[in-house]
């Protein structure tokens, strides 16, 4: 009798300890990321049926509201623009976009901002990739997959560090397909000071 329930705390705290160690394991992030590797196009692309896709169209308002509030100025970035959700609030900015031919992988030219709404199941390689060629970075993007990798973390803060997070809310609120927290993560090149926070719907 005593084996047993001991079997059973042993069990329940190796659970535990694998769902509370540092971060995700990466099984736990392949799991994670295919969330996304099919999700229906709101608008513009017919990719129904394109299981490699990696669409999730920002909103009009969120896109602006990222764009008002985070002033990027100087040479502009969107590196998948999509439907041009940010692209349009960022008057001479640049692109790319997958699906149009540009592929952000292949450029190298430095910029002073990046704006956008990555895709997710790359995020890893496209933070790498963006950290080497801009100064700011601002995603909007589920806000787990820049915290629980003590990695991705570490990475920023081996270049810069984070200036603000601004939370927009579950996915669902934004109408994405998930449930997620999402957020805007402004990321600094050389930045040493504090993370601050803020709300798009004020804390009441
Ligand atoms: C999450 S969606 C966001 C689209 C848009 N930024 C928005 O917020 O509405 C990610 C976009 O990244 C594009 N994409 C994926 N890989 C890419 C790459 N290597 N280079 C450029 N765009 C890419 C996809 O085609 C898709 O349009």
């Amino acid at each position: 009798m005593r084996t047993v329930r001991l079997t059973v705390v042993l069990s329940t705290m190796e659970n535990l300890v694998k769902t509370y160690s540092d971060g995700m394991t990466e099984e736990d992030d392949k799991a994670f990321n295919r969330q996304w590797d099919v999700v229906p196009p709101k608008n513009v692309y017919d990719v129904r049926n394109d299981e490699t896709s990696d669409i999730v169209l920002t909103p009009d308002a969120i896109a602006a509201d990222v764009v008002r509030h985070f002033r990027p100025t100087g040479r502009m970035l969107d590196p998948c623009r999509g439907s041009g959700a940010f692209w349009n609030h960022m008057p001479g900015a640049e692109w790319c976009e997958a699906r149009e031919g540009r592929d952000f992988f292949a450029w190298y030219e430095k910029v002073d901002w990046i704006v956008s709404n990555p895709p997710y199941s790359i995020f890893a390689e496209w933070m790498e990739h963006s950290l080497k060629i801009a100064d700011n970075i601002v995603y909007l993007i589920p806000l787990a997959k820049v915290f629980s990798a003590e990695k991705r973390i570490r990475d920023i803060y081996a270049v810069g560090g984070i200036v603000e997070t601004r939370l927009y809310g579950a996915g669902t609120a934004l109408g994405f397909p998930f449930g997620w927290p999402c957020g805007a993560v402004h990321i600094r090149v050389g930045y040493k000071g504090p993370m601050e926070w803020s709300f798009y719907i004020p804390n009441v």
